[in-house]
């Protein structure tokens, strides 16, 4: 296939580790149990698994706090462990990638722990330190991402602390050279062991801007979002460059860095052959329900011509610069069916009309764990019922903006992060065959029938479409590779678009309602039906939520 690396080929897989398999019946998944499960991921056609993090952690952030960047935590296994999955996965073709939080650290980590103990200390300035304003309140009225103040008191230096997460995520300070050499060891030290490649978490936001000022209040609270204060600040690209340098260069690897906010004019400057990264992890299609990406309680409608269009501005800018790592799912956002398909839609049918685009826009396609079974949203009846610190933070925010509990509540079930985040569902054993143990979150009361091993069996189920169609997508140099091009663009009722190559056009054509459309076959040209997720499909008529895929010649 036209000169296109290993990881342009092939599905990437997200596991949320602490979520897919426990061999021990501690209740949270472990590194033998991703082992276990390679044949599984080998037959969906997945290359490479990323995996959030495994570090040690306290898990306030569910392992995005971490405490050693270069161990395993116990609850986990072992580096043992972890050296088995590199080779396991070597043998069948699938990579290891790490997540590398780096714009901060767990406040349980030895570097927080001594750089707090005084203003002089040899680590003193590894994070954001400032004074309080003359009033003893925090230095700026930046909210942070999680809600509240993004500055915490600290006693013993009687100084604030900046932390653009939760309390205990304190920002590192990579204007210390010192700092950033730290984490590329880190990195470094994951390198030398065979991973194949990083996720690199919330980088936008590593960079600060030299004077910190109060921002225009943009809610109840009088605080404004941090991120409109320090996301993108100048400067962030030179340390990206040195990180690349000393980390990233020469080796056979991906790179895909978690970039909200990055325009499309500015994607050659991080993706590609000038850029950082090889990937970049833009929202503007998953953020279309808030359109300031942060606040859940302003939640909006959204038409599908938006998210077309959204889609279609990612694929026109990475048509020459860097790659499109493609997804819908992944361990902050809703479950794609219940994100992008109409309220009442059948799981099974709306499963497959994602999965449809997901596997044939040009790009890297990210399965997260369970969207190949067709997975959708928990709603719990109380907040207490929620693990996610993020959804307790947004719940404050829905009371302060005067919405009622019940209504707060509507919004974290829409958004909350424990939506993706419930176990895997590999039988309708008992635990969903997840675990000996109690389930460290509870299991989707789905799991009887949406589950692995049933799933398996169903020659129509969710999972045997995925396994299909990446088959379809792996051998076809025109959906790897082809340009992407609008069709129907205007079209509020159907996702369609052509992939093309030289001697070949391949359609495809997606129904986003639960009513039957009909469309112009002529569109279609002179191509024949290839693959679709209705056993009969119409001429010129899409079936409730169906996708269709042609395919036609060019002489
Ligand atoms: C983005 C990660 O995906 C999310 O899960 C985490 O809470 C924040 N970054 C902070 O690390």
């Amino acid at each position: 296939m036209k000169n296109l690396k290993w990881w342009q080929k092939t599905s990437v897989y997200q596991i949320y580790p602490k979520s897919f398999m426990d061999t021990t019946g501690s209740g949270t998944g472990d590194i033998v149990g991703i082992t276990s499960k390679l044949d599984y991921l080998k037959k969906l056609g997945i290359g490479a698994i990323w995996l959030t993090p495994i570090y040690p952690s306290p898990q306030v952030d569910n392992g995005y706090d971490i405490s050693d960047y270069t161990a395993i935590d116990p609850a986990y296994g072992t580096m043992a462990d972890f050296d088995k999955l590199i080779a396991e996965g070597n043998k069948r073709n699938i990579r290891v990638v790490m997540d590398l939080v780096y714009n901060h650290s767990s406040d349980k980590h030895k570097w927080f722990i001594e750089s707090k103990s005084s203003r002089t200390n040899p680590k003193a300035d590894w994070y954001i330190w400032r004074d309080a304003k003359a009033d003893g309140t925090p230095p700026t009225n930046w909210r942070g991402i999680f809600g509240g103040s993004a500055w915490q008191w600290c006693e013993e230096r009687q100084q604030y602390y900046l932390h653009t997460f939760a309390v205990e995520q304190p920002d590192l300070n990579w204007e210390n050279p010192e700092v950033r050499q730290a984490l590329f060891d880190a990195a470094n030290f994951w390198l030398d062991k065979g991973v194949g490649g990083f996720r690199i978490d919330a980088i936008t936001y590593i960079k600060k801007p030299k004077i910190f000022v109060d921002g225009e209040p943009d809610g109840k609270d009088g605080m404004v979002a941090i991120h409109t204060m320090t996301a993108n600040t100048d400067g962030i690209l030179d340390f990206l460059h040195e990180f690349k340098r000393k980390v990233f260069d020469g080796h056979d690897i991906f790179t895909v860095g978690e970039a909200n906010g990055v325009a499309a004019e500015d994607l050659n400057k991080w993706v590609g052959a000038d850029g950082v990264f090889s990937m970049l992890f833009e929202f503007s299609h998953v953020n279309l329900s808030i359109k300031d990406g942060e606040i859940w309680c302003r939640r909006t409608d959204w038409k599908l011509t938006e998210l077309k269009q959204a889609i279609a501005n990612s694929q026109a800018a990475t048509k020459n610069n860097g790659w499109y790592p493609i997804f819908f799912e992944n361990h902050d956002k809703p479950r794609s069916i219940n994100h992008f398909m109409p309220k009442g839609a059948d799981s099974v049918k709306a499963a497959k009309a994602m999965a449809t685009i997901l596997l044939t826009l040009r790009g890297t396609p990210f399965i997260f764990e369970g969207q190949e079974l067709g997975f959708t949203n928990i709603a719990w009846d109380s907040i207490e019922k929620y693990d996610d610190i993020q959804s307790h933070g947004q719940y404050e925010i829905a009371l302060n903006e005067g919405f009622s509990k019940d209504k707060a509540l509507e919004f974290v079930h829409f958004f909350s992060r424990d939506n993706a985040r419930t176990p895997m569902q590999w039988s309708a054993d008992e635990n969903a065959g997840f675990t000996t143990g109690q389930s460290w979150l509870p299991i989707h009361d789905d799991y009887k029938i949406c589950n692995a091993a049933v799933e398996d069996a169903d020659k129509n189920s969710v999972l045997n479409y995925f396994r299909r169609l990446d088959d379809l997508r792996q051998h076809s140099e025109t959906l790897l590779s082809g340009d992407y091009e609008e069709l129907l663009k205007d079209d509020e009722k159907i996702f369609a678009f052509i992939r093309a190559t030289e001697n070949k056009k391949v359609y495809v054509l997606v129904n986003f309602t639960l009513d039957e459309v009909k469309f112009p076959a002529e569109i279609l040209s002179q191509a024949k039906f290839i693959f679709g997720s209705y056993d009969k499909n119409k001429i010129g008529v899409l079936q409730p939520l169906e996708a269709v895929i042609y395919e036609e010649a060019i002489k």
